[in-house]
């Protein structure tokens, strides 16, 4: 049996193999942040292609936290039905779902000014507005009132965005942090704001809840494994899942490879002991198996292997020698 067709419980989660949807914008919701018809196909396709766990793309917490104006969100309660009808489909195949809660901070795209931790010279980002203290406390809220709206329409785990670049991400780095209150500086300062919105979720989503980090900034001067596995440590007994990604604080070229971010996420999975998400460029069965018998991660997530191919969980079970169910209407095309 392979190792990445076998179950794994994380908190009260009982996730039926290791092969993760990664998060992925897909900049089709309405301009109102509400969950499409087209999302409701995109994510039932892979929970029916044998996915294990779903993490539905990065949804803001409010408007000018948006990527794009076609965002998912979950600002407003409108929200919540169309994504209670596709965490309802999802689950009818056993596929764990959750979602990604986000604010992209000065890398917001909408017709606001955005909101930033500083005002960095020379970044590319100096038309910005920088969170007093009011602001700060104004968006922890949001996060805590997104959370209770995804816990509403049942998600099973939040992943908190905490990578690529974005509002959180930024406070964390010290290439995008300048403050001198106590929300910058030293890194316990710049690791409040997380610290904060982890608390506040936790007041309203009893369930399991993981962190996405970017757990190298390719700078000198950024954050390194080491620095994220501090960050993470201050917080590790609230959360229940890391999920390892790299990149987005800076534009710089990255030299990127197949499994590329493995290393980095066994820096993190060996010094925090969370069950870690990693991956990057991985698109065979095999890579992801060896990733998992090699102990760098827990669970293996995909990103654009899933949208070429929907069923390559269905698929590569083969490919590992594993026999595993498929969906009763596709048995007959069951190799
Ligand atoms: C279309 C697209 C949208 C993405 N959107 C998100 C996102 O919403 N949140 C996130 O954390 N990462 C996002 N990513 C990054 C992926 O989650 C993943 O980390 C990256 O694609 C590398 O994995 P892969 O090589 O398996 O595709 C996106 C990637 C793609 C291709």
């Amino acid at each position: 049996m392979s190792k990445l067709y076998s179950s794994i419980k994380i908190k009260d989660t009982l996730i039926k193999n290791r092969i993760v949807m990664a998060p992925m914008c897909m900049y089709s919701a309405s301009e109102d942040g509400i969950a499409t018809q087209f999302h409701l196909t995109h994510y039932l396709t892979r929970a029916i292609g044998g996915v294990g766990m779903v993490i539905v793309e990065a949804t803001a917490i409010e408007p000018r936290g948006r990527i794009s104006i076609n965002d998912l969100g979950l600002w407003d309660d409108n929200q919540i039905p169309m994504l209670k009808k596709i965490v309802d489909e999802v689950h009818k195949y056993n596929t764990t779902i959750g979602i990604q809660l986000n604010h992209a901070g000065r890398k917001a795209r909408t017709n606001e000014k955005n909101i930033a931790p500083s005002i960095v010279q020379e970044s590319g980002f100096e038309d910005v507005i920088e969170m007093d203290k009011d602001a700060i406390i104004n968006t922890i809220k949001l996060f805590k009132d997104a959370a209770l709206r995804a816990y509403k329409a049942g998600f099973d785990f939040i992943e908190i965005h905490g990578a690529h670049g974005y509002l959180i991400n930024q406070f964390l780095s010290p290439l995008a942090n300048k403050r001198t209150d106590e929300y910058g500086g030293n890194i316990n300062n710049r690791a409040r704001f997380l610290i904060e919105i982890v608390d506040a979720i936790k007041e309203v989503f009893p369930k399991t809840l993981g962190l996405r980090v970017s757990a190298e900034e390719y700078h000198q001067d950024g954050n390194h494994p080491e620095d994220l596995v501090k960050i993470i440590n201050f917080v590790r007994d609230k959360l229940d899942f890391i999920d390892v990604s790299s990149g987005g604080v800076i534009a710089v070229p990255i030299n990127a490879y197949p499994g590329y971010q493995l290393n980095f996420a066994r820096i993190i999975k060996d010094n925090t002991l969370l069950p870690t998400i990693g991956g990057g460029l991985i698109t065979t069965p095999q890579m992801a198996e060896n990733a998992i018998n090699n102990e760098d991660v827990d669970l293996v997530f995909f990103g654009r292997e899933l949208l070429r191919n929907p069923y390559f969980a269905l698929n590569a079970a083969k490919e590992l020698n594993t026999d595993i169910e498929w969906p009763t209407p596709y048995k007959r095309g069951k190799i």
